[in-house]
């Protein structure tokens, strides 16, 4: 079974970037191979790792409602045939496999499609050391779009009021939801060199929410974003990544 690092937090604080350094760890560091999964509806990890995705999960949900999906050859079943599609649009990359959810589904019955989806992402995650989810704003999502459990949960916030104040609701939603979370860890990115202002550390002290690491706002990490190269391309020294690798350290042995 794979260990399942969810990537959670407030719209724009950089769960995505996270993410890809995540998988940039875990790759480079411990050699071992990473299903990231990328369940915004509004997908961008793709661009985060330098990748180009043709097909969505949803866009064969969608299909398989509309009957679209071609039997190729005879005898085999609908399930094996979603099975097939969702195969084929999974995209190795290397060292890890991305899959992209896509949309969330739009009026009509999905049920079905939906448990074999379910289904199928249990059996493709199994074969996996590493699941990292980068997740879309907020944490209503998470437990649809998971298998009912995650071993890590990463709560990013911006280091200000709002930030912790959206970074406590996120954790006390996280207890509501129907997935079990074994670990959970407050990052504060885009830290600027002044640090972390006394009051939002009080915010987050009183809040019960010890951060777990820092990364700081970072140049270079903002000329990818504008120039949209894969952040897996990060120069060895970057100190953004540099943070992400020590705190992710701490929850991943390297051996
Ligand atoms: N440490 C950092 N230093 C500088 N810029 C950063 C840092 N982390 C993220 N950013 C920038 O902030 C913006 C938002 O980051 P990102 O897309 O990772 O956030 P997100 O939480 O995934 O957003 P969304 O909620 O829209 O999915 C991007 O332009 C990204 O390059
Ligand atoms: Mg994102």
């Amino acid at each position: 079974m794979a260990f399942t690092i969810a990537i959670s937090g407030k719209g724009g604080t950089g769960k995505t970037t996270l993410a890809a350094f995540v998988i940039k760890f875990i790759t480079e560091e411990t050699g071992k191979p990473v299903l990231a999964v990328d369940a915004d509806p509004n997908a961008t990890l793709h661009d985060a790792l330098g990748v180009d995705v043709s097909r969505t999960v949803s866009d064969i949900r969608e299909e398989t409602l509309e009957n679209k999906l071609k039997l190729t050859q005879s005898g085999i079943s609908k399930e094996r045939l979603i099975e097939y599609e969702i195969q084929e649009s999974v995209k190795e990359c290397g060292r890890f496999d991305l899959i992209t959810m896509g949309r969330p589904e739009g009026p009509g019955c999905y049920c079905y499609v939906n448990n074999l989806l379910r289904k199928y992402l249990g059996t493709l995650s199994a074969g996996f050391p590493f699941a990292v989810i980068d997740n879309e704003a907020g944490m209503e999502h998470l437990s649809r779009r998971t298998n009912g459990s995650v071993d890590l949960l990463l709560v990013v916030a911006e280091p200000t009021v709002v930030g912790a104040n959206s970074a406590r609701n996120i954790y006390r939603l996280s207890e509501s939801l129907p997935v079990a979370v074994r670990e959970k860890a407050l990052i504060l990115n885009k830290v600027p060199p002044a640090g972390v202002r006394d009051e939002v550390r009080r915010r987050l002290r009183a809040g019960g929410l010890p951060v777990a690491g820092n990364i700081p706002a970072d140049e270079e990490v903002m000329e990818f974003a504008v120039t949209g190269k894969s952040l897996l391309d990060i120069s060895p020294t970057n100190k953004a990544y540099g943070s992400v690798k020590m705190l992710t350290g701490r929850y991943i042995k390297a051996d």
